[in-house]
Formats: C-alpha cells, sequence, structure tokens
C-alpha cells in the first residue's frame, strides 16, 4: 500500500513536471512540501495528520482563519439563491458592497468601486483610470514594490524579476525609492497620471513608510494634478491592527483610488475591488464597456465579501491583530538580539511580520526547522534571506507563544545555522 509520504512525492513530481518544477523543488527544500489537507482557524493539517501554524497565509488571505465556519454557512446559503451573476445584469449584494466599501474607505471619500478577481486585475484597472482621467501617459511606482503579475501591475512592480522575462512592458513607467519623497518630488512633472505605492512594502520585507510621507505624497500629487494610488491589499482589514495600514501611517491622508482584495474574499472565495472617487464615475460615461471582466463582482464574491468585512469588525480583528503581533514581535525581537549573527532585523506591521536572516541560505533552512516544531513560514520570492511570519488574526495568545517558541528551537539546536547548508536560493522559482 502506497504511504502518505509517497503519496505527496508522487503528487510533488506531478506538480513539478505539469504545474512549476521550481516551485515544486523551492518548496521540497524549504520543508514546506506539503499537501494541505484539513484546515481550520490559525491552522492547516498535513495529510499524515500533522498539526501546523499557518503562518503563511497566502500572505494575508485567511485573515479571518481557514474556512471559518460562519463564513462557510453564509456561502452555503447564498448558493441557494446565487450563482456567479452576469456581469452586464444587476444584483444587490454588489450594490450593497459598493456601499459598503464606500463606508469603510479614507474618509469615507472614495465612493465608486470596481470589483476585480484579483489584486493584479484591479491595479491595472486603476492604473488604467488614472491614464484616462488625467490623459496623461506617466506612471510613477516603488522600488521593491509588488502590485501582481497582469499587465500593468506588472509593469509598475519595483522588482525587475517581475518585468525582465516578458519585457518589453507598459512604457513610460518611472520608478522611485519608497519612502524617499524628494526623489518623487524630483520625478513630477505635467506628464504623470499617477504616483502608485503599498502603504507597507510587504514583498520588500515590511518596509513602513517614514512618518509624514503620505502626505507629502498627497501634497505632491495634489500640487502636480496626479492622482494618488494606494494598494492595500496586505494589508487591509485588520492585519497592520487598524482597517487600513494607512489609518496608522497617513491618518487623514485619502487616496484618490485605493486597491483591496485578498482577505475581501474571507479565504473562500478569490474577490478584489478598487474604490475610487465618485467624480471619476465620468469615465464610464465617456468610455462604456472599456473595462470588463466576467466574474468581477459576482453575486457570490459580494455576499461573501460584506459578510467577511461585518465578520473581521465584529471580532476585533484589527485590536487583536495589534495585540498579537505586539507579543510575536517583542519575541523575535529578542531572538534577534540573542542571536544577531543570524537573524539580521525583525520588522512588523500588526501581525504581518518579515525577519531578516544573515543570508540567503538561512531563511529556507529555517523554513524547514521550523516546519518540524509544527509551524509554516515562507521566504520572500525576491529575497530568500526574508521570511515571513503572517499567521492568522483568530491565532490566540497561546499559539504566538508555540510560534516563538519553534523559532527558539529552531534558532537554538540547529548548529548548522552558522554555517549554513548550501542548497538551491528560491531565486531561482523566479527565474523558472
Ligand atoms: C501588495 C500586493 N498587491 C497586489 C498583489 C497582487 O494580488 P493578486 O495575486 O491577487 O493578483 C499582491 C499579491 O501578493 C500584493 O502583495
Amino acid at each position: 500500500m502506497i504511504t502518505t509520504n509517497e503519496r505527496q512525492e508522487k503528487l510533488l513530481d506531478q506538480h513539478a513536471a505539469l504545474i512549476n518544477p521550481s516551485q515544486a523543488r523551492e518548496m521540497r527544500d524549504a520543508g514546506l512540501g506539503i499537501i494541505e489537507s484539513r484546515r481550520e482557524g490559525a491552522y492547516v493539517w498535513d495529510q499524515s495528520g500533522t498539526r501546523y501554524i499557518d503562518c503563511r497565509q497566502e500572505t494575508s488571505v485567511f485573515n479571518v482563519g481557514r474556512r471559518n465556519p460562519e463564513l462557510i454557512d453564509v456561502l452555503c446559503a447564498a448558493l441557494k439563491e446565487y450563482d456567479v451573476g452576469n456581469s452586464l445584469f444587476f444584483s444587490e449584494p454588489r450594490v450593497q458592497l459598493a456601499h459598503r466599501l464606500g463606508e469603510l474607505s479614507p474618509g469615507g471619500a472614495l465612493r465608486a468601486v470596481a470589483y476585480g478577481v484579483s489584486g493584479g486585475e484591479v491595479n491595472d484597472f486603476a492604473l488604467k483610470l488614472s491614464r484616462a482621467i488625467t490623459r496623461r501617459p506617466r506612471v510613477i511606482a516603488m522600488d521593491g514594490s509588488y502590485l501582481g503579475s497582469t499587465g500593468f501591475a506588472a509593469s509598475a512592480s519595483g522588482d525587475a524579476r517581475f518585468r525582465q522575462p516578458f519585457e518589453p512592458l507598459i512604457p513610460n513607467i518611472t520608478f522611485v525609492e519608497f519612502g524617499d519623497a524628494d526623489a518623487l518630488e524630483a520625478e513630477m512633472g505635467e506628464d504623470v497620471a499617477c504616483v502608485i505605492l503599498e502603504t507597507v512594502q510587504t514583498w520588500a520585507g515590511v518596509r513602513t513608510p517614514p512618518s509624514h510621507y503620505l502626505q507629502r505624497v498627497r501634497d505632491l500629487c495634489d500640487k502636480n494634478g496626479s492622482l494618488m494610488i494606494l494598494d492595500e491589499h496586505e494589508t487591509g482589514f485588520g492585519r497592520c491592527g487598524k482597517t487600513f495600514a494607512l489609518d496608522i501611517y497617513g491618518p487623514g491622508v485619502v487616496p484618490d483610488i485605493m486597491t483591496l482584495g485578498k482577505a475581501l474574499g474571507g479565504g473562500l472565495y478569490p474577490f478584489a475591488a478598487a474604490v475610487y472617487r465618485k467624480e471619476y464615475l465620468k469615465f464610464w460615461e465617456q468610455h462604456p464597456f472599456s473595462h470588463l471582466s466576467t466574474f468581477a463582482g459576482s453575486d457570490l464574491a459580494c455576499v461573501i465579501g460584506l459578510s467577511t468585512i461585518d465578520w473581521i469588525h465584529q471580532h476585533r480583528l484589527g485590536s487583536h491583530a495589534e495585540a498579537r503581533g505586539a507579543e510575536l514581535t517583542r519575541g523575535l525581537q529578542k531572538f534577534a538580539e540573542k542571536y544577531d549573527a543570524v537573524v539580521r532585523s525583525v520588522r512588523a506591521c500588526g501581525l504581518l511580520v518579515a525577519i531578516d536572516f544573515a543570508n540567503d541560505e538561512l531563511g529556507p533552512q529555517m523554513s524547514r526547522d521550523l516546519s518540524q516544531f509544527g509551524v509554516l513560514a515562507s521566504c520572500s520570492p525576491v529575497s530568500p534571506s526574508t521570511m515571513f511570519v503572517i499567521p492568522s488574526l483568530v491565532v490566540s495568545s497561546e499559539d504566538i507563544k508555540t510560534i516563538l517558541d519553534a523559532f527558539s528551537r529552531a534558532l537554538a539546536g540547529n548548529q548548522s545555522l552558522m554555517a549554513p547548508r548550501p542548497i538551491e536560493s528560491l531565486q531561482s522559482l523566479m527565474h523558472s
């Protein structure tokens, strides 16, 4: 009879042969070649029944926990009435969610909504809208950003690895250093349609903006007649301790367009949205049906989106993320001091946490060791020395202790960390 382990190896081989060979190799090397079985709250089980705290979370998708039972009930009930719907017809959930997202938006000021299925898609829409509204060609984007793998979003993503294999991409995109308002000012000009940035740069290793930076970006955009587009895919819906990271790093700042996704679908339905100023609705008057998407704003997605937002607020997940994030970060900082040859730095924003290890080999090696102690955490595909620890927002204090205990054992118990074994870097995933 075939064992669980053999079944897993066979599936990974098939994945390598049919879907992505580098992914299978890199994840296997990092001890993350698991086949997800049971999923519940902060946890996931592999097929042999081993339970892990999921600190990978498809980067911020499962804020409400895996397979949240109340949201599953909502989805099951919705399936009795709805399907994906006709995108050209009309539906109550679509309008109700548009209201809700508008209310939730910074200052309640972004009252128009465009739906999408993925983050890349709504970032594409935001960039297209800024060009159409301003009739200007140029986009200013940030070094180190990741905005998605679709056309405009990939073109405006700051790491060349997302662009290079596909060039030539969309022209007229200029990159500046995130956090450097003077560099941005120097690039501003009458041809600039928009400035697009993440509130906190996640893939670059949870880089938070310097104080007053977002206000300066706003002021520069106002002065120049350019739109400010803020991406809160990773940071929205309580992840950083407030509804949006903007509430922490730029309270009072109102972007012209904000893009959202990931947690919005409750971990059950792929979903994304762009909220924007109502005055830009004139775009549709001038160019009806010029931007379409079959599955965007499907009835089921909107039902689950509404309930997800309510659930996050009812359960005060923002405050929870702040408190648990502080416990986690405090513990990791102590390890950074104790193992300073191994851990370079820890950066955090609520429960969005990044750890920089001393070299590229240590990241995947730590992933492997942590998985032995019941914690799944993966490294950044753009920088394998950077590990993300992104648990669900329903994680308990006890779970945080378990995560810290796993780090303690992985750091202390493994002498090889000081002389890392050479293994192929995650970077090859990007070159496959
Ligand atoms: C900040 C940010 N924006 C946009 C995206 C793209 O989202 P999607 O993968 O849904 O296209 C991501 C994905 O990781 C992201 O981290």
